[in-house]
C-alpha cells in the first residue's frame, strides 16, 4: 500500500511456525501504535523487524543471510532501524554471537519480552538495545491486534512446551507450558469475530495438554466446546496435537462440534519404537496407530496431517522402513517432512551415531516421493464429491480463479465471483494434484 512520504513504514518478516507469525503480528501492532504503517516494501522501510526461528539449522542460515542483506539498506539509510527478535535470539549464548556477526542491528529481543517492544523501540533512539529475558515474567496475555476485517486469525491458547522431545529446541527457547485463561481467549475471539474474522486457529505447542495448570479444572475439550459456541464464528482449527494427550473425550468433542474443523495435525515424527523412545515422544507406534483408528472411527471424513523427521541419530534402514510403512498405513492428507538437524543444547545433539548428510538426504527424498503419492491418492478420492469452502481470495497461480480451503484444510481452486470472497460456498471437486483440488461451484 503506498504511504505518504512523511509516514514511517515498518516491514515485519516472520520465519518458522504459526506462533512466530502471531508474535510478528504483535510486533507490527506495537510498531503501528508508535506511528509506523505496515508495509511490504523493504527498500523504503524505516523499521525492519525479523521474528526468527531456530528449529532447524536451515532456517537459521536463511535468516542469517537475510540479516546480512539488510546491511546494504542500512548503508543507504542510516536512520533505518533493524530489530531481530524471537527464538534464534533466545538460544542460550546466542545474543553475543549474533551481535558480533550483525553489528548493524539496532534492537535485539528474545521470545519472552516481545510485549515490551515499544520501550525497546523508544530506547533505540539513544543507541543499540538488546534485551533477552531468561524466563517469561508476569504477562501471559497476547497483545490484541487491531487489524480489522481479517478473515482468518491465529489465537494463542498456551505458550511454551514441557515435552522435551530430544531433538527439539522449542522448550529451551519458549519456556515451560503456560495456559492462557479461557475468559481471555474467548474475549479475544469475540473481538476478532466483531471485526469480521470467521476462522480462528487455536495455537499451542501441544494444544491437547492445555489447561493442566488451570484451576478450576478446564481442559482443551472444554475450551473447544466453548469456542465452538461463539456466535458468528464459522470455523475453528487448532494445532499442534501431541498424540500422547489426544484423549477419546477430545476426539468426541471434535466429532460432534459444529464449527470444529475435521482436521487433526498429529505429528508422528517416526515409525519405529526405538526411535520414538530415543526422541522421548512418550508413545509407541502401536499407541499412535490406535489414536488414528479412533479418529477414523469417530470422524470418518477427518483429514490427518503429520510432521516426520528422518535421519535421527542411530536411525537404521529398518527404522526408516517402519516410518514409510506407517505413512502407507495412515494415509495422511499432507506431511511436513524434515531432515534431522542437530540443535545445540538438546539431548539428541549429544547422542553418538549422528548420520551422514547423504543418508539423511536420500531418506528424505524417498519419504517425500511416498508422501506425494499418498497426498495425490487422498485428493483423487475427493473427486466427484462436494465440499464447503471458505473463500480466501484470488488464486496466486491464476488470479482469474478463486481459492479457499475445505474444513479438512485442503486447498481448492475454482471459478467464482470476487463478491464470494469471505463467504462459504459449495464446490464440487473435478481434478486433483498432490497439493491442490480443482473444482466448480455448485448451487
Ligand atoms: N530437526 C528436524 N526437524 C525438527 N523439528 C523439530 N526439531 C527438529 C530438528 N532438530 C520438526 C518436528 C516438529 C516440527 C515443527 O519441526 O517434526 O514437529
Ligand atoms: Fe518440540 Fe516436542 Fe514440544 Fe513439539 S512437543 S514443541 S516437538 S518438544
Amino acid at each position: 500500500m503506498p504511504t505518504a512520504k512523511s509516514e514511517k513504514r515498518v516491514v515485519t518478516l516472520a520465519y518458522g511456525c504459526q506462533m512466530s507469525e502471531r508474535d510478528a503480528d504483535t510486533l507490527t501492532e506495537i510498531s503501528s501504535q508508535k506511528g509506523y504503517t505496515p508495509s511490504q516494501d523493504l527498500e523504503h522501510a524505516d523499521l525492519i523487524i525479523i521474528n526468527t526461528c531456530c528449529v532447524r539449522e536451515s532456517a537459521e542460515n536463511k535468516i542469517l543471510g537475510k540479516i546480512g542483506e539488510l546491511k546494504r539498506l542500512k548503508a543507504i539509510n542510516p536512520q533505518l532501524k533493524i530489530a531481530i527478535s524471537g527464538c534464534m535470539v533466545q538460544q542460550p549464548g546466542a545474543l553475543e554471537r549474533l551481535k558480533k556477526r550483525a553489528p548493524h542491528v539496532d534492537i535485539w529481543a528474545g521470545t519472552h519480552n516481545i510485549h515490551e517492544f515499544q520501550r525497546l523501540l523508544d530506547e533505540s533512539d539513544e543507541g543499540k538495545v538488546a534485551e533477552v529475558w531468561e524466563k517469561p515474567k508476569e504477562t501471559l496475555e497476547s497483545v490484541p491486534l487491531a487489524e480489522k476485517g481479517k478473515l482468518k486469525a491465529f489465537v494463542n491458547i498456551s505458550y511454551g512446551c514441557d515435552n522435551f522431545c530430544t531433538y527439539c529446541i522449542v522448550p529451551h527457547v519458549r519456556g515451560r507450558e503456560r495456559s492462557r485463561h479461557p475468559q481471555e481467549i474467548i474475549a479475544e475471539i469475540n473481538a476478532l469475530v466483531k471485526s469480521g474474522c470467521r476462522e480462528v486457529t487455536l495455537l499451542g505447542q501441544n494444544v491437547n495438554s492445555y489447561g493442566q495448570d488451570l484451576q478450576p479444572p478446564y481442559d482443551f475439550a472444554d475450551l473447544l466446546k466453548d469456542v465452538d459456541a461463539i456466535p458468528g464464528l464459522w470455523r475453528v482449527r487448532f494445532m499442534t496435537s501431541h498424540p500422547k494427550d489426544l484423549s477419546d473425550k477430545l476426539i468426541e468433542v471434535i466429532a460432534t462440534g459444529q464449527h470444529l474443523c475435521e482436521h487433526i495435525h498429529l505429528p508422528c515424527q517416526a515409525g519405529s519404537n526405538d526411535i520414538l523412545q530415543r526422541m522421548n515422544r512418550k508413545y509407541t507406534r502401536e499407541y499412535y496407530l490406535s489414536r488414528i483408528d479412533e479418529i477414523k472411527k469417530r470422524i470418518p471424513q477427518a483429514s490427518i496431517t503429520t510432521d516426520i523427521i528422518v535421519g535421527f541419530p542411530s536411525e537404521t534402514e529398518e527404522d526408516f522402513a517402519q516410518t514409510l510403512d506407517l505413512i502407507s498405513e495412515v494415509t495422511y492428507s499432507q506431511a511436513f517432512t524434515f531432515m534431522y538437524s542437530k540443535r545445540s543444547g538438546t539431548a539428541a545433539a549429544r547422542m553418538e551415531e549422528q548420520l551422514p548428510l547423504d543418508i539423511k538426504k536420500h531418506r528424505l527424498q524417498r519419504l517425500i516421493n511416498l508422501q506425494n503419492a499418498q497426498s495425490l491418492a487422498w485428493r483423487q478420492k475427493m473427486i466427484g464429491h462436494t465440499y464447503e469452502v471458505l473463500v480466501e481470495g484470488p488464486s496466486k497461480a491464476n488470479p482469474d480463479r478463486l481459492t479457499g480451503r475445505t474444513r479438512g484444510n485442503e486447498l481448492v481452486v475454482f471459478s467464482g465471483e470476487p463478491r464470494q470472497i469471505g463467504t462459504l460456498v459449495q464446490v464440487i471437486i473435478q481434478d486433483a494434484s498432490a497439493w491442490t483440488l480443482y473444482g466448480e461451484l455448485t448451487e
